[in-house]
């Protein structure tokens, strides 16, 4: 029976090493929470990095026989492989480049480069030796950029998508990458392109016409004999996962405990990945603004800030941690007193029922990121608001912004703007808050994580039908 496979750098689980052995733990970040819940059907394979050096072949035998058995098959990196196609190249040219910090923050060095080539041949190798005429193969996001045409080249026959999770810049930005020609042509190796938003769609379409000799009609390109299909799928979550979650006793138990805990405040809640792009300092100094400017507010509001360690080993990622903690320190000490601290920090990661207690119990959830692909914290909280209430503060640059258009929508950049969106938030009469969230929740709902996969794969069909009928 043909299959799905499905490859991204990241598993849906991560491995970790500790006496007893190598445990698993589920990977943190959209793509691997989005499609975590949906990949275990039938024969289909997700084909990822496990995200740690695992070097002896013994131990490589056995993790992946732990992998095997949940439908995962890990392609293993070795260390140099780690700093220079992930770290190097992924996430210090592609990340920086494609959220608009290239002139802050991309390096471009060649021998990154060339391991980007080696590890996404790789990955390629892994996906021609579980491939089977007739399956489809399913590439996710910016570190496999070559590989949809890596997998054409030796398959030709095998449907090929790709989407792209982070936002696709504009072409006067993508334009600054040395090896922009080549990254191009790795894409459109895909027989169906797809981004979260209009806007990706546009911008990538300005940027492959501009630098490739191909032709671009409405969303469609055409490429020698080849017609490419170029489309915006805003990603979904699994809302009744969220929604059952919030209303479980357990989760309820824990909410209670939180209540107990702040009684007298509300809460604003805040969950991110340690990113540049998420705008973790701007936040802090919308909130600093607000407890200088609303000093009626002290003791009646509390900021519950969850940063997700990611990519420690990125120099930028571990100066923001440093920036983070020594903004977060400054404002606790200036504001604290003996029964109160404005913000309540945490460097770590969660588990789902902790965040899902959380999220159904912050009167407010603010989410202001400086560029965002689509931003899935955002949707997780309107899925768990199982009354109907609670405020969503939204980035205008969040993917998600164009979807939960009855959220307090802001430009991240405009510190005051967030300041007063936090007013409003915290003196929103229930009757708005209800007519604005049920909204909200339908949106989510109706274009959850099913309605995603089943038009992008649907859509992928088409596009491979179409193909074969040219030939
Ligand atoms: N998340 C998590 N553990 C945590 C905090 C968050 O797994 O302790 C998840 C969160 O539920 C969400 C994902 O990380 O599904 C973040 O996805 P988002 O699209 O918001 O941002 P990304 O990290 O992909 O840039
Ligand atoms: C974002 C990216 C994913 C990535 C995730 C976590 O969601 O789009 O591709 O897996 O962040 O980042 P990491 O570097 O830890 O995989």
């Amino acid at each position: 029976m043909p299959k799905v496979i499905i490859v991204s750098n990241r598993l849906p689980v991560k491995v970790s090493k500790d006496e007893s052995g190598y445990q698993l733990s589920p990977s943190e970040g959209g793509l691997a929470t989005g499609l975590g819940s949906i990949y275990k059907k039938d024969d289909n394979l997700w084909i990822g990095w496990p995200g740690l050096e695992v070097d002896n072949e013994d131990e490589q035998k056995q993790v992946s026989q732990q992998l095997q058995e949940i439908s995962l098959c890990p392609v293993f990196l070795t260390q140099d492989e780690i700093n220079r196609f992930y770290e190097g190249f992924s996430n210090e040219v592609l990340w920086p480049v494609f959220h608009y910090y290239a002139s802050t923050y991309a390096h471009y060095h060649r021998a990154n480069w060339e391991a980007y080539k080696r590890v996404n041949q790789k990955f390629c190798d892994m996906v021609l030796a579980n491939a089977e005429p007739g399956d489809t193969i399913w590439v996710h996001d910016y570190q496999l950029l070559l590989l949809p045409d890596l997998i054409r080249k030796a398959m030709p026959d095998v449907a090929v998508g790709f989407f792209l999770h982070i936002p696709f810049p504009s072409h006067e930005m993508f334009r600054l990458i040395p090896w922009r020609k080549e990254l191009l042509e790795g894409i459109i190796g895909a027989d169906l392109i797809g981004f979260h938003t209009f806007d990706d769609v546009r911008h990538f379409l300005s940027a492959v016409t501009r630098i490739l000799p191909v032709h671009a009609s409405a969303n469609i390109l055409t490429c020698g004999e080849r017609s490419i299909v170029i489309e915006s799928f805003p990603m979904g979550i699994d809302d009744k996962k969220y929604d059952q979650l919030a209303r479980s006793a357990s989760v309820r138990e824990e909410s209670e405990h939180i209540c107990e805990t702040f009684k007298e405040q509300k809460l604003i809640l805040s969950i991110d990945r340690l990113d540049y792009s998420k705008g973790i300092l701007q936040r802090l100094q919308a909130f600093e603004l607000l407890l200088e400017t609303h000093p009626e507010l002290h003791r009646k509001i509390s900021l519950y800030m969850i940063v997700v360690p990611s990519r420690d080993q990125v120099p930028q990622y571990k100066e923001l941690r440093d920036h983070i903690d020594r903004r977060v320190g400054n404002i606790n000490a200036r504001y604290r007193n003996i029964d109160w601290s404005p913000i309540q920090y945490f460097y770590q990661s969660f588990p789902i029922e902790t965040l899902s207690a959380l999220y159904s119990t912050a009167d407010v959830c603010l989410v202001t990121p400086m560029r965002d692909g689509m931003n899935l914290v955002s949707k997780e909280y309107v899925a768990s608001r199982v009354q109907n209430d609670g405020i969503l503060i939204l980035s205008e640059m969040a993917g998600a912004s164009k979807e939960l258009i009855d959220a307090i929508i802001v430009n991240p950049n405009n510190t005051h703007e967030v300041r007063d969106a936090i007013v409003t938030a915290i003196n929103m009469p229930v009757e708005e808050q209800r007519r604005r969230m049920i909204q909200m929740r339908y949106n989510v709902s109706k274009f959850n994580i099913g309605h995603w996969v089943k038009i992008f794969m649907d859509r992928l069909n088409e596009a491979k039908q179409y193909q074969r009928s040219m030939q």
